[in-house]
């Protein structure tokens, strides 16, 4: 019986020393910001899973539409023999295109959340028996140690993550990709189109407040990491379309005023009444900047798909 393999290029005591950095430096600048990868432990991945099953988030919706319709050409341009994934979270969209890359031999899902790897990897290997599968918990803005694998290698960065890198990390992002790279190896990207206001915000704001416990799970992220006493009932979730960057924003407001300990820093952060700090930025692209910021990496845009209503895009980008 095959196995996967899981490997930990994060060990806790990195994760731990990266969360106090971006801890102290986000809670100390005005105004107060946290990167958005700290939302993702076991319960906020599962909190992610149940967001993608809301009627008022398409995203998940719309790019798994992309995929059922593109598989088979997917596969036919990249004739990839290894498929790496960032930020794979539960790869169940994935799925879609595995099963149409009968040639496929490894499968490397790279996120944070060990969870959401471990639970992906078991679930792909006990699907695809002779398919290789080598789980990486990395962080994928980092140099990534890919596992040996044979080429053409197709690098997929799906769900619109992209857009939760501000413009400068998304920059050096490509760029590292495309080094990535070698001859005949792709990248399909999902990236969430510009549209109407009121469904942006809808999606980032459901009536069900599923979006809001998700913002508010870093809170106890860094209560339980670094022996804070946030009260997540203190802060509002706040979501915002920022019409001149072209993203959401996700923010959690203070109520009142208050302070917050955090043991670990040895540092007390006041918040005044009505504060706001910023937790995610979620950019939404239009297909000339896709083009432009692919092609400022070094990346050519090769093809371009988008869901029925015109919701979400799939790039495919070779080296240019
Ligand atoms: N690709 C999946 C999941 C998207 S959710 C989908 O389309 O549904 C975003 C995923 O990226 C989460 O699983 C989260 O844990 C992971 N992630 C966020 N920041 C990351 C980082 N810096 N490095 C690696 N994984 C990251
Ligand atoms: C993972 N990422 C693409 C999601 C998004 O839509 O930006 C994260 C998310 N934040 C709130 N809802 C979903």
């Amino acid at each position: 019986m095959s196995r996967f393999l899981l490997t930990r290029t994060l060990d806790e005591h990195a994760a731990e020393t990266a969360l106090r950095d971006d801890v102290l430096h986000g809670l100390t600048t005005t105004p107060k910001t946290l990167p958005p990868k700290w939302f993702y432990d076991g319960r906020g991945s599962e909190l992610f899973e149940e967001i993608t099953r809301l009627p008022e988030y398409y995203p998940t919706r719309a790019e798994r539409e992309i995929l059922v319709a593109r598989a088979a050409e997917i596969a036919a341009a990249s004739g990839a023999r290894t498929l790496v994934e960032l930020g794979s979270g539960s790869s169940d969209k994935t799925r879609h295109l595995i099963a149409a890359m009968p040639a496929l031999d490894l499968y490397v899902p790279v996120d944070v959340s060990e969870s959401a790897l471990a639970g992906a990897a078991r679930t792909l290997q006990a699907e695809h028996p002779s398919l290789r599968v080598h789980a990486l918990l990395a962080d994928f803005t980092k140099a990534l140690e890919l596992p040996d694998s044979p080429g053409p290698r197709l690098v997929l960065f799906l769900g619109g993550t992209i857009g939760n890198l501000l413009p400068a990390e998304r920059a050096a992002f490509l760029r590292a990709v495309r080094a990535m790279l070698s001859p005949g190896d792709a990248l399909l990207l999902g990236t969430d189109l510009v549209k109407d206001e009121g469904t942006l915000v809808a999606a980032y704001d459901d009536a069900a407040g599923v979006t809001a416990e998700f913002n508010k799970n870093v809170l106890a992220v860094i209560n339980r990491e670094l022996d804070a006493d946030f009260h997540p009932d203190d802060f509002a979730h706040v979501a915002v379309w920022d019409a001149e960057q072209e993203w959401i924003e996700m923010r959690l407001r203070a109520r009142s005023e208050l302070s917050v300990k955090i043991r670990a820093l040895d540092l007390v952060v006041p918040f005044e009444a009505g504060e706001e700090m910023r937790t995610e930025v979620s950019a939404k692209f239009r297909q000339e900047r896709v083009a432009a910021e692919l092609a400022a990496a070094g990346l050519e845009l090769s093809r371009w798909w988008t869901d029925a209503a015109g919701r979400f895009a799939l790039s495919l980008a070779t080296a240019a």
